[in-house]
């Protein structure tokens, strides 16, 4: 990526989660985003409401819908969302099925038409599309990235801000492992303007707030009923993709690819790692209490089911 020039994000999967990205990379300026979607007119449609919506919300950048992936060509940044949600009569493994066929047309495409780009993938289940990605891309790891981290602590930073009625900008989090049950929330690193909560808040509210934010995803599904969240999912892709086009170097938890961090190899897991230009840059290793490390070690065990499970559908 070279300073000086416009940057490209492409949106592959221009559903709710897509577009909420793109809506976010436009306000923020990172670029000019290409939504791509295999159904005909909508990645065209929703591109168009979202370039008209530059004049009013003051954004120069524009963005293009598309169902061809030529017109990713270029792109610095791949958001992937694109996938099926579950259905009802839908068993978790025709999902994983499912979404692990859709995974591995969209690696094809984006290997093919953006090879040089920074690959960001939402898709659930989001720890086991990351290494499926990651094997089809052929891209280096610290190109091939999962969100789920900036999402789960921003779930665990607002509750922790509710409960305290304190501003959400000065809490701090830090969630590892996986995207779902298994997540491992840090209280001992959740502090609020350096204060850790645990000196401001007693244990059992503590213990609430964790739980709180391992089910933070389910707790939407069960509001809205017919889907799932997008606005935080949304916000949180694209402000992955904000620390990579500007080189932030932020400290941001994001699932990476181990080679022997925490104990953990070839895997993929949610850990702080710092986002720049060239994806993952750095992965911190945090000092663990004997707990969280089993926690993490756990959250990794059910991700690696996954992956069994992928090779024996085939798709892996
Ligand atoms: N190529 C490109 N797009 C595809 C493909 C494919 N092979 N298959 C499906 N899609 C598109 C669908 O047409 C749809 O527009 O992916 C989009 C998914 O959008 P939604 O159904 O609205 O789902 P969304 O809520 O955006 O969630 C997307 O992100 O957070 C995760 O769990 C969530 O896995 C889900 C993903």
């Amino acid at each position: 990526m070279s300073a000086g020039r416009k940057f490209k994000i492409a949106c592959i999967g221009a559903g709710n989660v897509g577009a909420t990205a793109a809506q976010y990379c436009l306000e923020m300026e990172l670029g000019d985003v290409v939504l791509t979607d295999i159904a005909e007119g909508v990645p065209q449609g929703k591109a168009l409401d979202l370039s008209e919506t530059g004049p009013v919300r003051g954004y120069s950048c524009m963005a293009t819908g598309t169902n061809d992936y030529k017109d990713i060509a270029g792109a610095d940044v791949c958001i992937v969302t694109a996938g099926l949600p579950r259905k009802p009569g839908m068993t978790r493994l025709d999902l994983l099925g499912k979404n692990g066929n859709i995974i591995t047309d969209v690696c094809k495409n984006i290997a093919e038409h953006a090879p040089d780009s920074v690959v960001i993938i939402v898709t659930n289940p989001l720890d086991v599309m990351t290494y499926l990605a990651f094997t089809k891309l052929g891209f280096p790891p610290e190109r091939v990235v999962g969100m789920a981290g900036v999402l789960d602590s921003a779930r665990m930073r607002s509750f922790v801000a509710m409960e305290l009625g304190v501003s959400m900008k000065n809490v701090d989090t830090m969630v590892l492992g996986s995207h779902g049950d298994d997540m491992v929330p840090l209280p001992d690193y959740t502090t609020v303007s350096g204060i850790p909560i645990t000196k401001l808040l007693p244990q059992d509210k503590v213990d609430a707030i964790v739980q709180r934010t391992r089910k933070g995803g389910g707790e939407i599904v069960a509001l809205l009923k017919t889907g799932s969240a997008y606005y935080a999912p949304g916000a949180s892709a694209a402000r992955m993709a904000q620390a990579i086009i500007r080189d932030e170097k932020q400290i941001l938890p994001c699932a990476a690819h181990l080679t022997g961090q925490y104990g953990l190899d070839g895997v993929y897991a949610g850990v702080p790692c710092m986002l720049g230009k060239d994806g993952v840059e750095n992965i911190i290793e945090l000092e663990l209490t004997d707990d969280q490390r089993t926690a993490l070690h756990t959250s990794s065990e059910e991700v690696q089911k996954g992956i069994d499970e992928l090779k024996e559908l085939g798709v892996l």
